[in-house]
């Protein structure tokens, strides 16, 4: 049966135990408003772990002053019901004010990618994840944790604090959940009305010309930003944050795509900002011989 933790104490304690009985933990970090790419995680969490903790907590760190940190969906009601369904152990659902009592100071800085891309237009903003996720890394003592490919440069960045700091946590990224249009699913998605979300869908359309044009044989990476360009402009409501191919590890732009490159971008549709990205892959020509 699910178990409601809020207290920073009781999820110590519970931890404890899965610990005493050698139980592996699974983990998946939210902030609510679940959907079905958080339903992935919790689902492969599920098979590979004894027991699955699920924390659902908007981080008020990771908020830029201008941002939706007031706006942003919270449906814990429902979430609960949903996380039941998937037979979830905990759900960890802390206070702000537990999880940052006054006098609150410590950062996590992480030279050389916390400022590219998104980190550009919403500065700070992954020293908020990062503080939040070692945080509840340091309460949950996860064996394996669970992202989204969505969240491409987050995963980078958690990628990078555990192997810096030495936390021990398997991270694990689960590919992109899209509904039939190919929309990525996002929590997000809840501010977008029934246009928008149809105009959203030149994010993906984008990635897919990327893709296809790799697959054509395309290698320079202005030609293909070019393009894609042109269909998000092709859109009215969208603008442009920004659109690059980068290096999956260090996230610098490329000027010539090689496997394993990504393809990200942040697109503003109305008021909503939008992420999204897809990992090139390169299809082999394959010659058969007859004889
Ligand atoms: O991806 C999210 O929902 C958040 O950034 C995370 C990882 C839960 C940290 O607040």
């Amino acid at each position: 049966m699910l178990q409601v933790i809020t207290s920073i104490e009781d999820i110590k304690q519970r931890i404890k135990t899965f610990k005493e009985n050698q139980l592996s933990i699974g983990f998946v970090p939210t902030m609510g408003a679940l959907h079905e790419g958080h339903l992935s995680l919790v689902r492969q969490a599920k098979e590979e772990n004894d027991k699955v903790v699920v924390s659902i907590f908007v981080n008020p760190l990771q908020f830029g002053i201008n941002e939706d940190f007031t706006q942003y969906p919270r449906t814990f009601d429902n979430d609960c019901e949903l996380l039941s369904k998937e037979d979830v152990d905990i759900v960890f659902n802390p206070k702000a004010s537990e999880m940052y009592p006054n006098g609150f100071c410590t950062s996590v800085i992480m030279e050389r990618i916390e400022d590219r891309l998104c980190g550009k237009s919403r500065p700070g903003h992954f020293r908020g994840v990062a503080v939040v996720v070692l945080k509840l890394f340091n309460l949950v003592n996860p064996d394996i944790a669970y992202f989204g490919q969505k969240d491409f440069q987050q995963t980078v960045v958690i990628k990078r604090v555990v192997a810096d700091l030495n936390l021990g946590v398997n991270i694990k990224v689960l590919p992109t959940i899209r509904n039939k249009e190919g929309l990525a699913l996002s929590s997000r998605n809840a501010y977008l009305s029934e246009t928008e979300k149809n105009d959203a869908l030149c994010l993906y359309k984008a990635l897919i010309k990327a893709q296809t044009m790799v697959n054509a044989g395309a290698k320079n990476a202005k030609e293909i930003l070019g393009e894609m360009e042109k269909i998000i402009n092709n859109c009215k409501s969208a603008k442009i944050d920004y659109i690059s191919i980068i290096n999956p590890e260090t996230l610098e732009s490329v000027p010539e795509v090689r496997k394993g490159d990504v393809a990200a971008l942040a697109v503003r549709i109305g008021k909503t900002r939008l992420i999204d990205n897809t990992i090139l892959f390169f299809i082999m020509a394959v010659f058969i011989h007859l004889i």
